[in-house]
């Protein structure tokens, strides 16, 4: 059965020590140039060095997501469910809508696995990465309730590569890069994992996006009741207790966050060999990506002054969920 499921990952491995390929052995993952031993734990490998030599933040950050899976799962949350609150997702129903089904993708700090699982529902093989094996434990469990074998999870530090380069048609990181060390350090390891003519996709905290929330953060740091009134998300959309919790957690107590805006990314792209494709919201004034556009397809040419204009409005108007972002490239 592992054999099976592990078979063409296998072959796209590599070891986080030494960078030589693994060999499955007797349900572990062994390096057979530095002799490493991964040991895989409910059908998760766990190819991770010793966390002695990591750097600090991410130590914290494993520590936080362990205590605090994100966004973590509704008691009742079936196959059926994932796939109606994924719609509801303007970004994630177009991301399903327009990726292939022979579509290869990595989902790097996938979290509890909602957009690795939604995605493998059409058949695709998708990997999610991530460095909390609590939050890998919960989505692996849903893939195993839900039957889902198209998606596979393996609980990694993104700063010690487990893949070989240009394995992935997609890869996604999404709100990940901004709770490390070095978030363009981040993305140029996550812009190796994509082939030629592959995606980057990015969601990162915005600069000015993220203003009005964090003056709410300082203001009210211990005063959740005051935080409820204004957060949308925890006064609105949020039912249970562990998805309350957790989104409040990632977004009021995380140990590590930066913000970014939407012209350093397009050079983080275009410094890495990338064509950069759009940004959601849109790079330009007053232009509403629709239903009718596509993720995928080259967005306009749009001005350095008009981005800037538009990233300044962005304190009014992209201050919802957290002033958050997505930028996406496509790898010459
Ligand atoms: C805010 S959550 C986002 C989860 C998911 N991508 C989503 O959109 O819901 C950030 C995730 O990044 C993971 N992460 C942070 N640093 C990481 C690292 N160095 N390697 C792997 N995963 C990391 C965390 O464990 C956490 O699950
Ligand atoms: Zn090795």
């Amino acid at each position: 059965m592992i054999d099976e499921k592990y078979k063409y990952l296998q072959s796209l491995l590599i070891c986080p020590n030494c960078s030589k390929s693994l060999v499955l052995d007797d349900e572990r993952f062994i390096c057979n140039q530095c002799q490493t031993i991964y040991p895989i734990k409910d059908d998760i490998p766990l190819l991770l060095t010793c966390e002695e030599s990591w750097h600090k933040t991410t130590k914290e950050i494993k520590t936080f997501y362990e205590e605090t899976p994100y966004p973590n799962y509704d008691n009742c949350d079936k196959k059926q469910t994932l796939i109606n609150k994924s719609k509801k997702s303007f970004f994630t129903k177009k991301l399903d809508e327009e990726i292939d089904y022979n579509a290869k993708i990595l989902d790097i700090g996938c979290g509890t696995g909602q957009l690795v699982n939604f995605l493998s529902i059409a058949n695709r093989l998708v990997v999610g990465i991530d460095i909390s094996f609590n939050s890998l434990k919960l989505a692996k469990n849903f893939a195993k309730k839900n039957h889902l074998y198209g998606s596979h999870f393996i609980q990694s530090n993104l700063f010690l590569p487990i893949f070989k380069e240009k394995s992935f048609d997609y890869v996604i990181a999404n709100g990940v890069l901004h709770h490390t060390y070095n978030p363009y350090y981040a993305f140029q390891i996550c812009s190796k994992k994509v082939k030629r003519g592959g995606f980057l996709i990015i969601g990162l905290y915005h600069k000015y996006g993220r203003v009005v929330h964090n003056l709410i953060k300082k203001f009210y740091s211990d005063d959740e009741l005051k935080i409820r009134n204004y957060d949308k998300i925890l006064s609105e959309k949020i039912q249970t207790f562990q998805r309350y919790d957790a989104w409040y957690k990632d977004q009021y107590k995380n140990p590590k966050e930066s913000t970014h805006t939407i012209r350093e990314i397009i050079n983080w792209f275009t410094k890495n060999n990338f064509t950069f494709i759009r940004s959601l919201p849109s790079a330009a004034l007053f232009d509403d990506f629709d239903e009718s556009e596509r993720l995928f397809e080259r967005q306009y040419q749009v001005s350095k002054l008009e981005i800037f204009l538009n990233e300044i409005l962005m304190l009014i108007t992209n201050n919802y969920e957290g002033g958050f972002f997505i930028g996406i490239g496509q790898k010459n």
